[in-house]
């Protein structure tokens, strides 16, 4: 069966342009894929932990993790990566953040980022373990970052799209309500997205 992961990462609440953009794409997919399983993680309702000195133990092994307290460690890492490697597509819904990622979801990339999981350290290079998967990266900004002078400050996606193919996922497309804080802009922001959502090739 299909399985989809939804990560959602803004605090806004229904005022939030990239979940407003989550909710027309799972309403698509639920038409497309009427059997496919929709796993949420809402790194708002559920905060995940920043790495620890013993959790850093218990993931940066790439041997099997023996000592039950770095296994009860290692727990919620693998239960995320669980999700992602099971998953046939990622939907990663992302505002930006002072020109970045918040942090909420830089601590998911840091679980599930891991060696001997998503990743293998191969020769003098690394081989991504899940390829194979598509991502969609659902992004909302006050700014207009897609083209224009303000093009280069944009550190979310090109740092997504990275992060993502080093742990072998190559296949992306992005979606954007962008102009979120300029008067003019942000009133065809989402509406735009959602036509983006709907020419997204699924
Ligand atoms: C803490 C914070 C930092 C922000 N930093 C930026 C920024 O650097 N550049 C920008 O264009 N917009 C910035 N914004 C505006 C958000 O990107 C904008 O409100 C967007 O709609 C957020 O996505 P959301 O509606 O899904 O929450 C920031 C907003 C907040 C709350």
């Amino acid at each position: 069966m299909m399985q989809i992961l939804i990560v959602e990462s803004s605090p806004r609440g229904i005022e939030s342009a990239s979940r407003k953009l989550t909710d027309k794409l799972r309403e698509r997919l639920e038409m497309q894929y009427p059997e496919a399983r929709i796993i949420e993680r809402d790194l708002v309702k559920d905060q995940l932990p920043h790495l620890d000195q013993l959790t850093l133990r218990a993931i940066s092994t790439q041997d099997s993790v023996e000592a039950a307290s770095l296994k009860e460690a290692a727990y919620l890492s693998d239960r995320l990566i669980d999700e992602l490697m099971m998953s046939d597509l990622l939907v990663i819904a992302c505002p930006m953040w002072n020109f970045g990622i918040p942090s909420s979801l830089k601590a998911w990339i840091d679980h599930i980022v891991r060696p001997g999981k998503t990743f293998n350290y191969a020769g003098a290079g690394v081989e991504g373990l899940a390829k194979g998967k598509k991502a969609i990266l659902v992004l909302a900004s006050g700014g207009v970052f897609s083209e224009g002078p303000w093009k280069s400050w944009d550190s979310a996606e090109p740092y997504l799209r990275q992060i993502l193919g080093f742990i072998g996922i190559e296949d992306i497309q992005t979606v954007r309500a962008e102009g979120m804080n300029i008067p003019p802009l942000a009133i065809h922001a989402v509406p735009n997205g959602e036509k983006a959502v709907d020419a997204l090739v699924i």
